[in-house]
């Protein structure tokens, strides 16, 4: 075989006159009247190869070669060996690296062949993502997909780095292992040894690393797959990846002091962006109320207000009645001329699927507010609704008037629809003093991050009279409005761990059989600790303003957790089944119009 001494992507006008073996995938082929060109590329370029064209006139191949290179197709793979020459006056291509040369072929080896392509690698776009999924490995062969790659590739490698060069020690922890609460289903394994018994896939490493503050390794990192069965959308999968640490003796500041340190790196070295630190820093209930939820894109400069007791005054029922059970809150859209009556219906609908019982609004043209509901305010509440928006002609106001909740996430969406962000710009934020717990269906408490989240101590009073005024020691970070991580400060000690675990409903006898290892580790003279978890793939896809996590993921699955590569899940074999001391009952289909 012909072995490559150089990259496609390598050669400059300086190596003419060189030899070189190049091998790769024909990326495309053109005959030019008896010259085949041909453009050879792998994973770092791509460079033209030239049949038919002799660097010298007695070269006497040169017709053999020719007729071989017309049975060459896209993708075929081959080895070419030849000669570097400067392209001819006039035909250079300063698009590519190599656009000042080009490789006169003398001898050509073909490695392999390449079916029919299911879709043209120059236009992944005009396929659904069902093919693309399943021909992953052809996607990959060109453009985004490698570049997204190997982008994660040197975040990896920046992150071992950083963290080795801090004194955090990297350290694995087990997959076969028994449930991990981060609020998802847990993925099973049937432990064929134990029939009946069950390993779940690990949420996050949570209790391993604290396992390993107790075991005094005092700093670790590690990168690492976390499992969660929950319904999929763009920024969510079943198995992810984590940049998961912790660390013993600490507190908030040190924490985010070392974060915001790492991510200037990454920013810097991998973007050449320089971040603005110490990064900005709101507060929960603020971030809900100004942005409707708590995790706010900053670079859409549109607020939230709250006009619930400015409403409770008016004679406008919807507002009245909303003022007394729940609130009233806007967002103003500055110069919203172009936003049209068939806008607002279309936005109208679109805030009633997420359970809108409908939206108002208001322009302001000339002198004050005007609308079909204005009718109903008098002009001087109309001039406090003025205020408060700090309107000017031609912007436009959207009320919602609901529950806190959705209210907040109507909001939310309609800042989302009505501004598109700058693309190049990044913003970054804490987000803090969340509550401890929130309600769940059945109206009892349950953590609003994991139950090993440490609660502010002025609070630990309230633990038992005022469950819901509780704010922990939990942090996240934002990125361009997607959660990129999280972590907080722990419960180190045993007993209020077991408190906790009783005011969330978990009984002393469950907490024992569920936890029973982490609260005996406690202890044993646990060390204050705390720590973060990245998520990853967010994090790659908020660098390179990338909407879907899938597209840093080589292998990812679809929204229906299926992987149209390999088909997984499928049915197994009967006899794995009995000899895991299972029995499968596939529900049956419910019939037509049940
Ligand atoms: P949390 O559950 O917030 O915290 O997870 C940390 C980060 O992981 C990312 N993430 C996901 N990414 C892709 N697909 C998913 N299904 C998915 N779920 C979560 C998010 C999230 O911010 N043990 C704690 C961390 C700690 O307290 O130290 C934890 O796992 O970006
Ligand atoms: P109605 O009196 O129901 O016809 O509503 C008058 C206007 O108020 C319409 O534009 C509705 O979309 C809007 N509206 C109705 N209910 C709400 C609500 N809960 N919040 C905001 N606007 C609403």
């Amino acid at each position: 075989m012909l072995k490559p001494t150089v990259g496609c992507g390598k050669l400059r006008g300086g190596n003419a006159g060189e030899e070189v073996i190049l091998a790769g995938w024909v990326s495309s082929w053109r005959d030019h009247g008896g010259v085949v060109f041909i453009d050879l590329r792998d994973s770092g370029g791509v460079t033209q190869v030239v049949f038919g064209r002799s660097s010298s006139p007695e070269d006497p191949g040169q017709g053999e070669l020719l007729k071989r290179s017309h049975s060459l197709r896209n993708e075929y793979v081959i080895a070419v060996r030849g000669r570097v020459e400067r392209r001819p006056e006039g035909t250079e291509n300063s698009k590519i690296p190599t656009g000042e040369i080009e490789v006169l072929v003398q001898e050509l080896e073909v490695l392999n062949t390449c079916a029919e392509l299911p879709f043209d690698l120059k236009n992944p776009g005009a396929v659904g993502e069902e093919t693309l999924l399943k021909y992953r490995y052809l996607e990959m062969r060109t453009g985004k997909l490698r570049e997204n790659l190997i982008f994660k590739h040197r975040l990896f490698q920046e992150t071992r780095n950083f963290f080795s060069g801090k004194g955090f020690c990297e350290i694995e922890t087990p997959f076969l292992t028994k449930s991990t609460p981060e609020g998802a289903r847990d993925f099973l394994v049937p432990s064929r040894i134990n029939p009946g018994s069950f390993y779940a896939l690990p949420q996050s490493p949570q209790l391993f690393k604290q396992i390993l503050m107790v075991g005094g390794m005092m700093r670790y990192f590690q990168i690492v797959k976390c499992f969660r069965d929950e319904d999929l959308r763009q920024d969510r999968q079943p198995e992810f990846t984590q940049l998961d640490l912790e660390m013993s003796f600490i507190d908030e500041t040190d924490i985010k002091n070392i974060l915001e340190e790492y991510m200037g790196v990454l920013f810097e070295r991998l973007l050449g962006v320089e971040l603005k630190r110490p990064f900005r820093s709101l507060g929960y209930s603020e971030s809900m109320l100004r942005f409707g939820t708590d995790k706010p894109d900053l670079r859409n400069p549109l607020e939230i207000r709250d006009i619930t007791e400015i409403a409770s005054r008016s004679s406008f029922k919807v507002f009245k009645s909303a003022a007394e059970t729940g609130v009233v809150r806007g967002v103003k859209v500055p110069g919203a001329d172009k936003v049209s009556l068939s806008d607002i219906d279309r936005l109208t609908g679109e805030v009633a699927e997420l359970g809108a019982k409908g939206l108002a609004w208001m322009r302001h043209k000339d002198e004050g507010l005007h609308s079909q509901i204005t009718k109903f305010f008098s002009p001087e509440i109309l001039d406090e609704i003025r205020e408060t928006f700090e309107t000017s002609p031609g912007d436009l106001i959207f009320f919602i008037a609901d529950s806190t909740d959705t209210a907040c996430r109507c909001l939310s969406y309609l800042r989302d629809k009505l501004y598109r962000p700058d693309p190049g710009k990044f913003e970054i934020l804490w987000v803090e003093d969340y509550p401890l717990f929130e309600k769940d269906d059945e109206g009892g408490w349950k953590p609003l991050h994991h139950p090993f989240t440490a609660p502010c101590p002025e609070d630990i009073r309230l633990l038992d009279s005022e469950p819901g005024k509780v704010r922990s020691r939990a942090y996240d970070l934002v990125l361009n409005g997607s959660e990129i991580g999280g972590g907080s400060i722990r419960i180190h000690s045993g007993e209020l761990q077991s408190r906790i675990f009783n005011i969330i409903g978990i009984t002393p006898e469950e907490a024992e059989s569920r936890f029973g290892f982490l609260l005996k580790a406690l202890k044993y003279g646990a060390p204050p600790h705390g720590g973060f978890a990245f998520g990853v793939d967010r994090m790659t896809a908020g660098m390179m303003n990338l909407s879907s996590i899938r597209d840093v993921i080589p292998f990812p699955k679809t929204q229906k957790a299926h992987s149209p590569l390999t088909e997984a899940p499928s049915p197994v074999d009967r006899r794995q089944v009995y000899d895991l001391g299972l029995e499968v009952r596939v529900p049956e289909k419910p019939e037509k119009g049940v």
